[in-house]
């Protein structure tokens, strides 16, 4: 066939981000891959919901075997978040053979490397670029920009809804309750803003971004978490009277052979170049031996630039079926562990 077939699980707030870049692009899709990128059918909770989308003809489904079980789709969009059911249907459709992107960094902090053994074992990609800051190219950047180098150190701002909230709260003086449900209408929060407001989410993103970085195995109970969720008005007024403004900071750092990982709450000087990275964006410092400091910058989260993501991994995969070398571009951990526990 003269046309490249997609299955999505997921029609979110990432879904449908990626359903409107196939369609408004399909040209420029067309001449960065020379075939047509297709959606076949979509895996949704409810197939009744309203839904925009646009002059596609696709098939919505309630059943996951009409997406992991069609032999005419080459690829799977997995944005449906959750931890289990995504694992099994992603395992299912690398044993089908095909290929997955996914954006669920839950998912990929805790069986990553189990999936990507998977992938290779079956010959099929599994990538994962919107899974960390959304529209912003980090895991290519650690990955293939500065593969050549050695990461010291990684620090940012990894969470776009906290650094949302913290925004409204600190400019606007928005209560946090208020900012968050203003976060979760956007659709920069995940289906449960716990994991974000409490930091978890930073902390699954930091340990994807460490792997990669440090070609390590990671493991998330050793990442030091703390959230935002008892940061109050009053809080971030007092830092403000001071000269500092509140971010929450994901921190990645090699010293003595040991890793480190934490994500905390930290008050920075306002003339601090993350201080003023607002709302939903997010950016990243990576500093590598060779190259010194860079600096990622972009939005975080967000319907259309996590789609970029995504398709960008799309695009990818499809390349590599062009050339018949899907399952082979993983970055493999050289050290089994390096981090350094509580108790050392
Ligand atoms: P969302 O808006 O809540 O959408 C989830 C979609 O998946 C919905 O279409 C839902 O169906 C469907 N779904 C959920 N559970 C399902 C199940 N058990 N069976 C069938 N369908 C199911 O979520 P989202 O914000 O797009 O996020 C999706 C993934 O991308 C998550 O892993 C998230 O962490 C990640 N991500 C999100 C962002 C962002 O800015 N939102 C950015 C980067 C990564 P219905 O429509 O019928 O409810
Ligand atoms: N809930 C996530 C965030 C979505 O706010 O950063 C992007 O991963």
């Amino acid at each position: 066939k003269n046309y490249v077939s997609i299955g999505l699980l997921g029609l979110g707030t990432v879904g449908s981000g990626v359903v409107q870049l196939i369609q408004q692009h399909q040209e420029d899709l067309v001449h960065q891959v020379g075939c047509e990128v297709r959606v076949k059918s979509i895996l949704v909770r409810d197939i009744h919901k309203n839904r925009d989308l646009g002059n596609h003809q696709v098939h919505l489904t309630t059943d996951a075997n009409e997406v992991l079980q069609d032999p005419e789709i080459d690829v799977v969009i997995e944005v449906m978040g959750g931890i289990e059911e995504s694992r099994a249907y992603i395992t299912q459709a690398l044993k089908a053979k095909k290929h997955v992107v996914t954006a669920n960094k839950d998912l990929i902090a805790l069986y990553g490397p189990e999936l990507q053994d998977l992938a290779v074992e079956n010959e099929c990609d599994l990538f994962y670029e919107a899974s960390v800051a959304g529209g912003i190219p980090i895991l290519r950047g650690l990955a293939d920009g500065l593969v050549s180098d050695r990461i010291q150190k990684i620090m940012g701002i990894v969470n776009g809804t906290t650094n949302y909230i913290l925004t409204k709260m600190d400019e606007d003086g928005l209560s946090y309750e208020a900012a968050l449900k203003e976060a979760q209408e956007l659709g920069f929060a995940e289906a449960d803003p716990t994991a974000d407001v409490e930091g978890l989410d930073a902390a699954r993103k930091m340990a994807i971004l460490a792997r990669l970085a440090f070609f390590t195995n990671v493991d998330l109970e050793d990442v030091e978490v703390s959230g935002i969720s008892n940061v109050s008005v009053s809080d971030l007024n007092y830092g403000k009277q001071l000269g500092y403004t509140m971010k929450l900071i994901g921190h990645a750092h090699i010293e003595d052979q040991q890793l480190e990982i934490s994500v905390q709450p930290t008050f920075l000087s306002r003339n601090h170049p993350l201080a003023a990275v607002k709302d939903e964006y997010n950016a990243i410092y990576v500093n590598g031996k060779a190259v010194g400091e860079t600096m990622f910058y972009g939005p975080g989260a967000g319907s259309l630039p996590t789609a970029t993501a995504v398709m960008a991994d799309v695009i990818s995969v499809i390349k590599n079926m062009k050339l018949q070398v899907n399952g082979t571009s993983v970055v493999k951990p050289r050290f089994e562990r390096v981090l350094k526990t509580p108790e050392q």
